[in-house]
């Protein structure tokens, strides 16, 4: 029986060859990269594997690992054998996966890639001289990455199932008045992974950290009154990552009430992110999204169209509605509309948008609209908007809660699309 893991080996082979066949190559080598120490230091950073080479193997890659594509041949695996007494042994897992692979062991100092034919590209870091430039073979494989395989489907599955099980240990830890270092350590607990693991750096404001969108700090201290706890953390299964964004509160009020339809209107998106939809317009119905709340929770009084005409919504929500998702967390090609490596960047409307490609069947995309009180954008807004129509004194009520993330992960289909992280959520519960 074909495995799903042997259905998507099957199709980056066959998208490897096109490649090959695209720019007259006789092989393709994937490389992981090299471990990088600090400055002055014998420690190395945390290392994640080029997602180029990861998307090959069932398991998570290490550093000097290869990847060698040849046209009418088995993938070929070249992996590090290690000598030295100072680590733990780093055997070549076991599993079926090897029926559809060679695989070289291979010492730092062995000419493994001596025999490779004359026309041999390179992808990943560090190009050995060896290998021919092949300029546009990137953009050419990153293209297609977007639409996932049922394996890499699946793989994103357990990652939002662990990623879930962490928000939930972490929304417990708030509610019991925990640090958000504590809540940091009861997410990872609960989503069995260390800090260096997580897919990104997770972040844990409480309060008006909850305004900073990259927060990146995790205070010891317990707060006195903690309001609000935004939480923006994943976890991911062989590289593929979940990245989930919930915001939980302590108290029923004006604040909850705004979380309440913020959250709905966030499954209005999800249910919008059909194969065929533009992503830039989903960005445009949520800025529409944004000025309805704020007019109907009485932040602005101004109608939708003047809001929209003097960018009040970006000021309480400046970031993009979403992005690819994949081995990379804003996975690469974003703003690629062709194999060619033709470029769509975001207009000045929304600048900060990853993703400008019209949707297709079987992207992973998030949708994380957000509403936050900063008060730098604040000021900026009463400084440079003339009749801005803000309530400052209703605002300043909510500046202490700090703001909201909501951030799901979406599988596109033709009409109602899956929504990994509210399966994973309902599962748990
Ligand atoms: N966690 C980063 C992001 O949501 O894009
Ligand atoms: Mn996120
Ligand atoms: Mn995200």
């Amino acid at each position: 029986m074909t495995t799903l893991y042997q259905e998507h080996l099957a199709v980056l082979i066959q998208r490897y060859e096109e490649a090959m066949a695209h720019f007259d190559l006789d092989a393709i080598v994937i490389a992981s990269g090299e471990k990088s120490y600090y400055f002055q230091d014998d420690h190395t950073h945390p290392f994640h594997a080029y997602s180029g080479v990861q998307q090959w193997l069932p398991f998570t890659l290490g550093a000097e690992t290869y990847v060698i594509v040849q046209a009418g041949k088995k993938p070929t695996l070249v992996w590090p054998v290690r000598d030295d007494f100072w680590h733990a042994p780093n055997p070549v897992p076991s599993g079926d996966w090897q029926q559809n692979w060679e695989v070289s062991l291979a010492k730092k100092t062995d000419k493994w890639f001596a025999d490779l034919p004359a026309k041999t590209a390179w992808l990943g870091p560090q190009p050995m001289a060896l290998a021919v430039a092949c300029d546009g073979l990137k953009a050419y494989v990153d293209f297609a990455k977007a639409v996932k395989t049922p394996f890499e489907i699946q793989a994103m599955r357990h990652a939002s199932l662990r990623g879930a099980s962490g928000h939930i240990a972490a929304k417990e830890a708030f509610l019991a008045g925990m640090s958000e270092l504590e809540i940091h350590l009861a997410f990872l607990q609960a989503s069995q992974q260390t800090a260096a693991q997580e897919p990104y750096p997770g972040i844990v404001g409480l309060n008006e950290h909850a305004a900073v969108l990259h927060y990146e700090h995790k205070a010891i201290e317990k707060m006195a009154n903690s309001r609000t706890l935004l939480i923006d953390a994943g976890a991911n299964e062989h590289g593929y990552a979940s990245d989930i964004t919930r915001t939980f509160v302590r108290y029923d009020d004006d604040f909850s009430a705004l979380v309440n339809d913020l959250d709905a209107m966030e499954q209005g998106l999800c249910h919008g992110a059909m194969s065929g939809v533009a992503f830039r317009d989903l960005h445009q119905d949520t800025l529409v999204g944004i000025a309805t709340l704020l007019r109907d929770h009485k932040i602005c009084s101004l109608s939708i169209e003047e809001q929209l005409e003097k960018r009040i919504p970006q000021v309480f929500f400046p970031h993009g509605l979403g992005h690819l998702l994949g081995l990379q967390v804003h996975d690469v090609g974003g703003h690629q509309i062709d194999q060619a490596g033709t470029l769509s960047l975001p207009d000045d409307k929304a600048p900060f948008l990853r993703l400008t490609r019209t949707l297709e069947e079987n992207m992973v995309i998030t949708i994380e609209p957000g509403l936050y009180f900063i008060p730098m954008l604040l000021e900026k807004m009463q400084v440079e908007v003339k009749q801005h129509g803000c309530d400052m004194a209703r605002i300043r009520q909510f500046l202490p809660y700090g703001g909201i993330r909501i951030e799901d992960n979406v599988v596109v289909k033709q009409d109602l699309s899956e929504n990994l992280t509210r399966d994973a959520f309902t599962k748990n519960y």
